[in-house]
């Protein structure tokens, strides 16, 4: 019987596997100064980035950016889910986990994923099966007709539901298996005032099981054999399935991006599984939908290089612009892959074949050559050139790394003519008032900046956890403006332990963030750096709580000052008096903090 594991058995896992030991089953690792280094099994890479770090027990890829412990190390390397990575560095290390059993409620949410991922291994089977029964002769056809071989068909386990409202259920029902799970798991749809078990929901279609990265069932896509609408039919999410976190493919081709250093993105079921027939094996699908950070990541972790494939409409023209605003922020080298107008990547390598496609690969254009050739360039009218401009500089200002934006900014400035100082000038504008162009999506959590000091001032707190009670008594908190961060500050607050003078188990904390950029540029700094002397410590402690109020107060003015600005431009007298009393107050309460802690400059 699989049960949680207790909390103090996780302790002592963590506590006797070293993760320098732990990691040298999967990395060649050489001492470096105080950490380890080595080639990092994320992503690939000629020159060592991959750094362990024995004294603090964790990981950082300064290359692809994946960090964490030694559970984490485990579930990414071994790609096990959490109790899994417990329980094989319990077996490593000789801790006995005890088995435990459940009550009914933690049971039921355990299993809940467990058996929709077993019903849907279930239902890929059954249309794998009806594939080849007489019922699937059409969709054999048709497979044949688009030119899919047998063994993409077995691969990527194509398959096919046929016509008729309960041909699963049936089979499901047969089986014993419960249809509400079926309908959590997107295969069968209920409507109410229907009859009781509900209908099919993939009805004479071909089956695409989608997988996730480590080849389980999470989704299914169905494309209509027939005429119709809608062309393709995708599960709803599921707690298995959530849009945006796969690629489809990624399970039967990241060993080949690994080895070949890159991977080709495209949109489509067909496109992917058409280029895999003709021998192009290392291809990923974004399945029609915008390409999310998240997927990204899931690349990064194979190769640094993405060769991406876009229409060449506006809705592509769209496309691009983000997949090069992502790639660029993730430090991804992109390039863009034209095919001529009316071909997709299946009618283009069915067409043209696979070497004119592998040629269109390496002769794809760096994406940033790309969009300042298509998108800067050109002799457009003024407003279209300030529309330009608009647009580039807050693509611009998404680039987190200086020496990448400033090649840009330069390239860009060359091309319009515009001088460089204006253009970087413009783009603190847009930072620092947290401008946003029209129409742009608003900035996620994880597109936010992170402020160095605040993120240095959680550093602090995390190795040297006995200044935590400061925070509290000076009420840095109040202070702090990145909300994750903010968050971290009050956790550790809430979680130290007076008598032992630190914080049980803050790593887990970091895991636990969901903030990602925030998560890695921790870790990321408690790699980087040399622990701190506790008499320096003292000193650093108090100048960063004070630059984090300072900070505030800069900010407090900077928002006064427009209130007043817009104030006295519309002549409201009222206002303007009550902000100079507010600017008055904010300047008497910073001198008295300064005063009173006798800090300097
Ligand atoms: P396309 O319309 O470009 O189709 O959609 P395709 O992939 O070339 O398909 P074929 O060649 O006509 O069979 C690209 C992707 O967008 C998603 C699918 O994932 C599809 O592969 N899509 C498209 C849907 O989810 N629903 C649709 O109705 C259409
Ligand atoms: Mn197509």
């Amino acid at each position: 019987m699989k049960g949680p594991i207790p909390q103090d058995k996780i302790e002592e896992v963590k506590n006797r596997a070293d993760i320098v030991s732990v990691i040298s089953e999967y990395v060649t690792l050489k001492k470096a100064g105080k950490n380890f280094l080595g080639l990092c099994p994320f992503h690939k890479e000629k020159t060592a980035s991959f750094t362990v770090n024995s004294d603090k027990q964790i990981f950082y890829c300064f290359g692809c950016g994946e960090g964490g412990n030694v559970i984490s190390f485990m579930m990414k390397a071994a790609n096990l889910t959490f109790p899994e990575a417990v329980r094989a560095l319990a077996e490593k290390t000789g801790v006995v986990i005890p088995r435990r059993e459940m009550n009914r409620e933690q049971k039921a949410a355990l299993t809940k994923m467990e058996q929709i991922r077993k019903l849907n291994e279930k239902a890929a089977a059954f249309f794998v099966r009806d594939l080849f029964l007489e019922t699937g002769s059409g969709a054999r056809s048709y497979l044949r007709d688009r030119g899919i071989g047998d063994e993409a068909v077995r691969v990527f386990r194509i398959g096919y539901a046929p016509e008729g409202w309960r041909h699963l259920r049936d089979l499901l029902e047969r089986e014993k298996i419960p249809l509400g799970l079926a309908e959590q798991a997107g295969l069968i749809v209920q409507k109410t005032g229907d009859a009781p078990g509900g209908y099919d929901r993939f009805r004479q279609r071909l089956i695409f099981p989608i997988e996730d990265a480590g080849g389980q069932v999470i989704a299914f896509g169905g494309r209509l054999i027939g005429s119709g609408e809608p062309k393709y039919l995708n599960s709803p999410e599921s707690p298995l399935y959530v849009k945006g976190r796969n690629l489809y493919g990624l399970s039967k081709t990241k060993e080949e991006i690994r080895r070949s250093g890159c991977a080709i993105l495209v949109e489509g079921y067909f496109d992917l599984i058409s280029l895999w027939n003709a021998g192009i094996k290392n291809v990923v699908a974004t399945l029609g939908t915008a390409l999310t950070r998240e997927q990204v990541r899931l690349i990064r972790r194979y190769t640094l290089q993405v060769v991406a494939s876009f229409d060449p409409d506006e809705a592509g023209r769209k496309a691009l612009v983000r997949c090069l605003e992502l790639l660029l922020s993730e430090n991804v080298e992109g390039k863009v892959l034209m095919l001529p107008e009316g071909y997709d990547p299946d009618d283009y390598v069915r067409t043209f074949g696979k070497e004119s496609f592998l040629d269109r690969v390496n002769d794809a254009l760096p994406m940033v050559d790309y969009y300042i050739d298509h998108f800067i360039g050109g002799n457009q009218s003024l407003q279209k050139d300030r529309d330009t401009l608009t647009a580039a500089i807050a693509l611009l200002s998404r680039i987190e790394d200086a020496l990448q934006r400033n090649l840009f900014v330069k390239r860009i400035s060359e091309t319009l003519g515009v001088d460089q100082d204006l253009l970087k000038r413009e783009i603190n504008l847009m930072l620092a008032t947290g401008m946003k162009p029209a129409g742009e999506a608003i900035r996620g959590q994880n597109e936010r900046k992170i402020d160095p000091v605040e993120l240095f001032l959680v550093q602090l707190l995390i190795e040297h956890p006995e200044k935590i009670p400061r925070m509290v008594t000076e009420n840095v908190m109040d202070y702090m403006e990145d909300p994750d961060l903010k968050t971290m500050g009050r956790m550790l607050v809430e979680r130290y332990d007076i008598k032992e003078f630190s914080v049980p188990d803050a790593t887990a904390l970091i895991e636990g963030l969901e903030n990602e950029r925030i998560r890695t540029q921790l870790l990321r700094s408690l790699v980087e750096s040399p622990p701190l002397d506790h008499s320096v410590a003292d000193r650093v402690f108090d100048d960063t709580v004070h630059k984090v109020k300072r900070k505030w107060y800069r900010q407090q003015h900077g928002i006064i000052r427009r209130k007043l600005v817009a104030a006295q431009r519309s002549g409201d007298q009222t206002l303007c008096h009550s902000l100079i009393l507010e600017k008055d107050k904010l300047l008497r309460e910073e001198r008295a903090l300064q005063s009173g802690q006798g800090l300097n400059e």
